[in-house]
């Protein structure tokens, strides 16, 4: 396997001692690590065991004479950047850009495309505070990947989230990232339909687009080309390096959708975006008949009025066929409410009967909340491929799945824990 660089950020937390094992298995695996360590870290985990470790001096000092450059250098000279355990100090220093320790200083020398990944650590009050919440936030929108955190028996005693991600799911996180992997066209769909009933009403789901944003953004991260197929009303900004393109209506997605799978060849589409299935046929006003026609506005002081619907066809069925890339791989989503696993899973199981989709995630309107989105990724076979519980989880499962990174080898086997 290739050796990589990895510099190891390690600040005051009571799970310091993990560092201690991530930095053995990454240097078991053939890696260099440079460990810096903030003074507080060093009050959990001496810097006798990481300079055994790694071979290399821990560095704390931003003046320190000998290596008043180390900021810069450090920064050029790794191949990846790792917070391991992060505080919430750390996190909300850097993400106003502080920068008055060496950490807070590498992190703003990172070039570009160094990928910095964050490994949150803290009690459950601190790690859901608003401050800590917005911190994260706003490193994620800087291209900063911030890892989960587990949840269990907090050192405080108490039970909740907050615990720092094992060493061994974190060498996977980082691996994915140094890893060298063919880069993917994909397309993705955000965000929901509008149906026109006349030229300023519509009929419109609560889609938000969010979900696809953050997907898209992490497909980004990884170097991977992204078309973000978004509706016209998705209050999102979209990642910096996509291409975007828009929709209103049924008809509008399902024309953008075939112009690009015709035109372009793609390696995976990641239908997210919530389509009507239904558009307006015709109205009934007072009685009388009327197409819809959207550059008319109806009077408002009609008696009646009701609105013929008609069903439009299942986009995820068609797109396949105007695929140029016949071994496109598809991935849809079925969102059920109140069924249990048995009922949900028939319902993933009749998509996947009625249509070409390689994967599908199952959601449940009652277990998404802002960024909590539980979901159940299946395949074909009906297998479960991949769960978890937040928006967070779902982008890195998407993308471990088009990396394919189960038909590969698994590195881990390597590690010797
Ligand atoms: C025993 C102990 C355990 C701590 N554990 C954590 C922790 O897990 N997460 C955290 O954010 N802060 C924790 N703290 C508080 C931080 O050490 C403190 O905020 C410190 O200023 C962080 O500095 P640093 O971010 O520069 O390393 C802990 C403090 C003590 C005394």
């Amino acid at each position: 396997m290739s050796s990589y660089k990895i510099l190891l950020n390690i600040t005051g937390s009571i799970a310091c001692y993990k560092a201690c094992e991530l930095t053995s298995q990454l240097i078991q695996l053939g890696h260099e690590v440079q460990v810096v360590a903030s003074n507080n870290a060093l009050k959990f985990a001496g810097e006798a065991t990481f300079e055994g470790l790694t071979g290399r001096r821990v560095l704390t000092e931003t003046f320190k004479p000998g290596q008043m450059m180390a900021h810069i250098d450090l920064a050029n000279w790794c191949d990846l950047s790792l917070i391991y355990p992060a505080t919430a100090n750390t996190i909300n220093t850097l993400a106003f850009g502080g920068a008055s320790n060496l950490i807070g200083s590498l992190y703003l020398a990172l070039p570009q495309n160094t990928p910095l990944l964050i490994a949150p650590a803290m009690n459950t009050k601190m790690l859901t505070h608003h401050a800590v919440v917005k911190s994260l936030k706003s490193l994620g929108e800087q291209g900063v990947f911030i890892l989960p955190t587990e949840s269990g028996t907090l050192a405080c005693g108490e039970i909740g989230e907050g615990k720092l991600l094992s060493p061994l799911i974190t060498i996977k996180h980082i691996l994915s990232f140094l890893k060298p992997k063919p880069l993917k066209k994909i397309l993705i769909t955000c965000g929901g339909t509008i149906e026109a009933i006349d030229g300023v009403r519509s009929i419109t789901n609560f889609s938000s687009g969010n979900t696809a944003n953050l997907i898209a953004s992490e497909f980004i991260k990884h170097g991977h080309q992204v078309t973000l197929v978004k509706s016209v009303t998705a209050a999102i900004t979209p990642p910096l390096k996509s291409k975007v393109v828009e929709f209103s209506n049924y008809e509008s997605l399902q024309r953008v959708l075939r112009s690009e799978l015709e035109n372009t060849h793609y390696d995976g589409l990641i239908h997210a975006a919530a389509v009507s299935d239904f558009k307006v046929e015709s109205l009934s006003i007072d009685n009388n008949t009327v197409e819809p026609d959207e550059s008319v506005k109806l009077s408002s002081l009609n008696s009646s009025m009701s609105i013929n619907l008609t069903r439009n066809p299942k986009l995820i069925n068609l797109l396949k066929s105007y695929s140029k890339n016949k071994k496109l791989i598809l991935c849809g989503f079925k969102l059920t409410q109140n069924l249990n696993n048995i009922e949900a899973k028939k319902k993933v199981d009749d998509l996947f009967k009625n249509s070409p989709a390689d994967f599908v995630v199952h959601n449940d309107l009652n277990h998404i909340n802002g960024p909590l989105h539980e979901f159940t990724v299946f395949n074909r076979n009906l297998n479960i491929v991949n769960t978890g519980t937040t928006k967070n989880d779902l982008s890195f499962s998407l993308l471990d799945i088009f990396n394919s990174t189960a038909l590969e080898p698994n590195p881990l086997n390597e590690v010797n824990l």
